[in-house]
């Protein structure tokens, strides 16, 4: 394993992406951990960047018995400067900050052992990206200088002897083209650890740890959704225990078109897993009347999805005489950094309905056998699991479903013309090819009416609006502009013409920022 000591740079996620995806098995923790309380025996540190000057008050540092394990260290931009302030402080506050793209020199006649590791296979000049504000203005003792830029004399340095590399560009994103291949060599050249993380050696890991784990008397349950991360997480757990795992589906009324006959399907007969689907949709809708605020609808759905929930491990744990010990979480490894991060806490935008907070006071213990997975690893492996593609490939679906995409008030009627419209336009999107470009689609129902005309008519009608974004990461988003003409002229004119209701339809061209992903 190969530890990544994470500073807060927007980018330090990724190191441990890469490593994984040369099939190195890597674990970020923050730059604070205490290094005798580490739970595992690193062969390498990587040093992230991080937004702080080391001159920052507070600015953050690792204990320095890291350099104690003997093992290879990498320092990452922040972490280049954090080895030089922990030797000798040679370090100086940049007069401005340098952002963008520089080429590196590699340094001629290089006699350093590591230096040659490191750039093994590179050219001797390649192109990088930086963004930093300080700059070493010496080197640390017993250093010396293996690669530079114009504006950056020590771009890269390595210790004389000792296995221990800074670097003042960033490796771990696309903008620096061979940046792999330098953390690759980092990994295999200098700390010569085994490229044998594969997912199938996960999932049979994962599957044995997780039988050792629970009993052979004990019972896990679980809330699925159809959603891929939930689906996986599932059928792990169906592999490990078979019938012992018990998946419950909540029918909040506020699902898409026949989804949860779906989800019974495909989980349930296809996949083979113990399922219940609780019809609570009455409640759901009933609990919203009235309601308009976004933020109110949601803490309902949200504090409803509980309440059922409770109400259907409880009665599964009777039947089941007590036996159920465990709760399965869907979460995946950008959660896990999420709450490891050093960082500070960030501002609400939405109260995003999951699930947390549930089953307190039964006192299960979590199961998550998909926290070490990034999202793209969790399809890798539903595939590997036999899951069907169009599921693994499926676009996200909030929690609080239509409920939030009727705007305003939700009464069954609204949903239905949602729901109607919904269908239509992912039916047609994927009848042109277009879903797997998207990152996530729907229609929306808007809380005004419209003035229109049909047959001679004055119609007095409401609108849907379409919306379709693509994003990495849902952080941020464009609007797909993608769509041919022909393909909007035909789901407006099925949607005015087959939803009831409907007598105008627009189409969404906001990005994220400002707007966001979901309309309320
Ligand atoms: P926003 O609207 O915040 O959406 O830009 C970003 C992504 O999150 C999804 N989303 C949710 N997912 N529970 C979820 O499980 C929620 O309450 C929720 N709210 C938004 C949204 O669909 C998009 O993929």
């Amino acid at each position: 394993t190969i530890l990544v000591l994470d500073f807060g740079s927007q980018y330090s996620h990724l190191i441990t992406r890469r490593l994984r995806e040369i099939n190195v098995y890597a674990e970020m923790l923050p730059c604070t951990q205490k290094i005798a309380e580490l739970p595992f025996k690193p062969k390498g540190v990587i040093f992230s960047g991080g937004p702080y000057s080391v001159y920052d008050e507070g600015a953050p540092h690792v204990d320095p018995a890291v350099f104690e394990l003997n093992v290879p260290i990498l320092g990452v931009c922040y972490g280049l400067q954090e080895i030089a302030w922990l030797n000798g402080r040679c370090v100086g506050a940049g007069e401005k900050r340098e952002y963008g793209p520089a080429s590196v020199t590699v340094e001629k006649g290089l006699t350093n052992k590591n230096a040659l590791a490191f750039f093994k296979g590179m050219p001797e000049v390649f192109d990088v990206w930086m963004s930093h504000g300080d700059k070493l203005h010496g080197l640390p003792n017993g250093y010396e200088i293996v690669g530079r830029t114009d504006n950056s004399p020590f771009a890269v340095i390595a210790h004389k002897t000792e296995p221990i590399l800074g670097i003042q560009f960033h490796p771990e994103v696309t903008h620096t083209p061979l940046g792999k291949q330098l953390i690759k060599n980092f990994a295999l050249e200098i700390c010569h650890v085994n490229a044998s993380w594969s997912m199938e050696n996960f999932v049979d890991k994962e599957i044995d740890r997780i039988r050792k784990m629970i009993g052979p008397n004990e019972h896990v349950i679980g809330a699925v959704s159809g959603g891929v991360d939930s689906t996986v997480a599932a059928k792990v757990l169906k592999e490990a225990i078979g019938d012992r795992f018990h998946a419950i589906m909540v029918d909040n009324g506020l699902l898409r078109l026949n989804e949860a006959e779906e989800v019974r399907q495909t989980l349930g007969e296809y996949l083979g897993i113990k399922l219940t689907v609780v019809d609570a949709s009455e409640e759901f809708i009933g609990k919203l009347a009235g309601v308009t605020d976004p933020e109110k609808k949601r803490k309902i759905i949200g504090n409803t999805f509980i309440h059922v929930f409770e109400r259907e491990a409880e009665r599964i744990v009777s039947e089941t005489s007590g036996k159920v010990e465990y709760l399965l979480q869907g979460t995946l490894y950008p959660d896990v950094i999420e709450s490891i991060s050093f960082k500070g806490p960030s501002q609400t935008i939405k109260t995003h309905h999951n699930v947390g907070g549930l089953l307190a006071d039964m006192k299960l213990k979590l199961i998550e056998p998909l926290r070490e997975l990034f999202k793209d690893e969790v399809r890798q492996l539903g595939e590997l699991l036999g899951i069907e593609h169009s599921l693994v490939w499926r676009h996200p679906f909030p929690g609080p479903g239509l409920g939030i995409r009727v705007l305003g008030e939700v009464n069954k009627a609204q949903l239905e013309i949602a729901r109607k419209a919904d269908h239509i336009f992912i039916s047609e999107i994927r009848a042109h090819g277009y879903y797997e470009q998207i990152s996530q689609a729907f229609a929306a129902l808007l809380p005004v009416k419209a003035v229109g005309v049909m047959g001679d008519k004055r119609t007095y009608e409401q609108v849907i609006a379409l919306r379709a974004i693509t994003t990495h990461d849902f952080m941020t988003a464009d609007w797909f502009d993608g769509f041919s003409v022909a393909f909007l002229k035909k789901v407006s004119s099925r949607i005015c013409n087959e939803v009831n209701g409907v007598n105008r339809v627009f189409y969404d061209i906001s990005s994220k920022p400002p707007a966001t992903v979901e309309m309320e």
